[in-house]
């Protein structure tokens, strides 16, 4: 069981963006690049983990949303001025973010935090790698 799922069961907030996070993984299955293979997905580059994973909730504008929940914009984010935090919160989770640890391998998680900390009007120039990402875990 794709743990995501199993949150997004269980996830009160998420209720409402959690039918979109569904069909993005339902479309996600239909398309080699980002084929689901057993609980874990097989995208690999940032731009396709953020597409698969992230909008479903942040928006494919990282402005984010609120309604239901508040999903915090990516855009313009100062909180990523430090690579650690998303790095942190990817792998964690924090409130109603689903912790993605059992989702995403290392390299995965790097990529997708380098993704949105260099797009979406952020220019952090540092990159994060997986062996850093594999020391938070
Ligand atoms: C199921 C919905 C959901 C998904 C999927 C999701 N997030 Fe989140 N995310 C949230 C919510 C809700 C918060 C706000 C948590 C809080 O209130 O502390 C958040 C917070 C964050 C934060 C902290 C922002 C801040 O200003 O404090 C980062 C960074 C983040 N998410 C990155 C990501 C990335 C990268 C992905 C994809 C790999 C992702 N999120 C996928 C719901 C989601």
């Amino acid at each position: 069981m794709n743990p995501l799922f199993t949150y997004a069961k269980r996830a009160t907030t998420a209720t409402l963006l959690a039918g979109g996070l569904l069909t993005a993984a339902a479309q996600a299955a239909d398309e080699p690049p980002m084929t689901l293979s057993g609980s874990k997905i097989a995208a690999q580059s940032g731009a396709t983990i953020y597409q698969s994973i992230c909008q479903a909730c942040h928006q494919a504008d990282a402005q984010g949303a609120q309604g239901a929940g508040f999903y915090p914009a990516l855009a313009g984010n100062m909180k990523l001025a430090a690579a650690d935090f998303p790095v942190y919160v990817v792998l964690n989770g924090q409130n109603g973010m689903p912790p993605l640890r059992g989702l995403l391998d290392d390299a995965q998680i790097a990529e997708v935090v380098n993704y949105v900390r260099s797009h979406f009007g952020n220019h952090y120039q540092d990159q994060v790698t997986a062996e850093q990402v594999a020391a938070k875990r």
